[in-house]
């Protein structure tokens, strides 16, 4: 009895002792590379435009950040290889799709390298359709691959480092540049060329990347991943959604062009609190009488558009604060479930 007691524990001895030498094992990142000028390449170190963005493949941008094996095991995958100017919907459905098969396995976080152009489009898209609590990070760089003081392996090294991290879960998915950690929602590119370009606007940072691990101060209040009721998984395309830009006295040639197209929706993007020029407004409340869904969304880039009852006699929804860029891409997935416009007006209010 005394020696099984014995036994015991010095098993039990040996296991705490040596439990903090055991090597932990790093968390599984997958890097999904679509081009931009974090992969992008100019003649020399101190031409910072008019480079070729999308050259350098995944396996170039990680040879390129040994300290990336400090923090992850890391798979790569190119999804494409492009300016983010030029990315489609046809790439969005493919990167979700691959994006949820892997999240479904044994991946722990997802790295998607992309252009800054459009990254915030990218990431409110796979906000709304991911469907894991696990970290998505997009992550980009101003200055080319190639460039002095490159930014691009920096926030490489640290969008892994917080994909990898049990505290980026649940948080929906993150834009992280230059250390600031940005919710996709509200996220915006608010700079051509500087380094410092991403910002939420009036409701700010989710949080900072500290020493390789993510810091947060405040969390994304609307629905996101989880907890959205948007299903890509079967879809090959998205619903036809426009934009029609509104600015003094403008011609109702882009607008009518726009209806000739007969798409499934159209998001203004108003003036002030969403106002339309009147002969606007009476070609959107006929497109809105036959059937296309009209969200009324602001080039102001600040607070909310309200409700307005003579927009709202005539169908003419609010978009919330949302860009018009964005309004877009939720009027898409609305779509993809409903016309009504009574459902069109909640789900606008929920994400
Ligand atoms: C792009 O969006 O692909 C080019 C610009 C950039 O990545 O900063």
């Amino acid at each position: 009895m005394r020696k099984t007691f014995l036994r015991i524990a010095v098993v039990l001895c040996l296991t705490v002792f040596t439990m903090p030498a055991m090597a932990v094992a790093l968390p599984k990142v997958a890097i999904l590379a679509t081009g931009g000028t974090i992969a992008g390449q100019a003649a020399s170190g101190t031409q910072l435009t008019g480079y070729k963005a999308g050259v350098l493949t995944p396996e170039q941008l990680i040879a390129a950040v040994p300290a990336l094996s400090e923090h992850a095991q890391i798979s790569a995958e190119q999804v494409a290889s492009i300016s983010s100017n030029n990315m489609t919907t046809e790439i969005w459905l493919k990167m979700a799709k691959r994006i949820n098969e892997l999240l479904a396995g044994d991946i722990d976080g997802i790295v998607i390298t992309h252009g800054t152009d459009t990254m915030e489009e990218t990431a409110y898209f796979l906000n709304l359709v991911v469907k894991s609590d696990k970290p998505v990070v997009l992550v980009g760089a101003m200055r080319p691959a190639s460039a002095l003081s490159a930014d691009g392996p920096l926030n490489l090294l640290q969008a892994v480092a917080v994909a990898g991290s049990p505290e980026a879960k649940g948080k929906g998915v993150l834009l992280i540049l230059n250390g600031e950690i940005n919710g996709a929602r509200d996220v915006a590119k608010t700079s051509t060329t500087q380094v410092e370009t991403f910002r939420s606007h009036d409701l700010g940072f989710l949080g900072y990347v500290v020493n390789y691990k993510p810091v947060f101060y405040r969390l994304p209040a609307r629905k996101h991943t989880v907890e959205t009721e948007f299903d890509i998984s079967k879809l090959t395309t998205l619903p036809k959604v426009e934009i029609v830009y509104n600015y003094v006295d403008p011609s109702l040639d882009a607008l009518n062009g726009i209806i000739a197209g007969k798409p499934a929706g159209i998001v203004s993007a108003g003036t002030g609190n969403g106002s339309l020029f009147d002969p606007f407004e009476m070609v959107l409340a006929d497109a809105a009488k036959n059937g296309i869904a009209v969200i009324r969304s602001s080039r102001v880039g600040s607070a909310v558009v309200t409700d307005f009852p003579k927009y709202d006699d005539k169908n003419l929804l609010p978009g919330d604060n949302l860009s018009p860029q964005k309004a877009r891409i939720l009027l898409m997935l609305a779509l993809t479930k409903t016309k009504d416009l009574r459902e069109i007006a909640r789900i606008f209010q929920t994400y």
